[in-house]
């Protein structure tokens, strides 16, 4: 059953707090008791299932979404702190057809296996990308007045800036390699030890 068509849970939406979420350019209106978190709000509320629910609990990435832009862990968000923001989810990313860059590059870079933290895995590598054009330093950045270009992420920035997001199958270098490929650089070969400590 539905999270939504449980008795308890209707009666707790009727009381709810009425709140206007905007995802992937759509207005939803709706009431959610003020303890739901945006993650189930997406998928039991709203039927966007995309975003999966891993840990719940702030520690694998599955739920990463993008919020005015900035990438959050939807498990730790209240919903109704997300009224009138600017959501996108993995169903948000492609235009029609036409995937998003990242996303292709995950195809072409062999960038998944379960497919089950590859939505959040891609709304991260999505993220990353805004952070370094807006000159945002990561921790294992060496100079924090001069965080890298684009151009110039190394493997080991993008493997910190990712390391939010966990993949438990191994699908590492593919993730690793589709950034470089989206951000315009030549991916490392398929047999680069790029999980190798450097
Ligand atoms: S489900 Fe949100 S971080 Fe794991
Ligand atoms: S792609 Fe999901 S665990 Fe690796």
């Amino acid at each position: 059953m539905k999270l939504k068509e449980q008795p308890e849970i209707a009666l707790a939406e009727d009381l709810g707090i009425p709140l206007t979420l905007r995802i992937n350019g759509k207005t939803y209106s709706l009431r959610v008791e003020a303890r739901v978190t945006l993650l189930d709000a997406l998928r039991e509320y709203l039927g966007l299932t995309g975003t999966k629910k891993g840990c719940d609990r702030g520690q694998c990435g599955a739920c990463t979404v993008l919020c005015d832009g900035q990438r959050i862990y939807s498990c730790l968000a209240l919903a109704a702190m997300q009224d009138g923001k600017e959501i996108t989810t993995i169903e948000g990313l492609a235009n029609g057809d036409t995937l998003h860059p990242v996303q292709a590059a995950f195809i072409e870079q062999d960038g998944f296996q379960c497919g089950y933290c590859t939505p959040g895995q891609i709304c991260a590598s999505v993220a990353l990308i805004e952070e370094v054009k807006q000159g945002c330093a990561s921790a294992v950045t060496p100079d924090l007045t001069h965080p890298p270009q684009l151009a110039e992420l190394s493997e080991s920035e993008i493997k910190e800036r990712l390391s939010s997001n966990l993949c438990r199958c191994g699908a590492y270098n593919g993730i690793v390699a589709a950034v470089g490929q989206a951000i315009g650089q030549t991916p490392p070969p398929p047999e680069a030890l790029v999980l190798v400590e450097e």
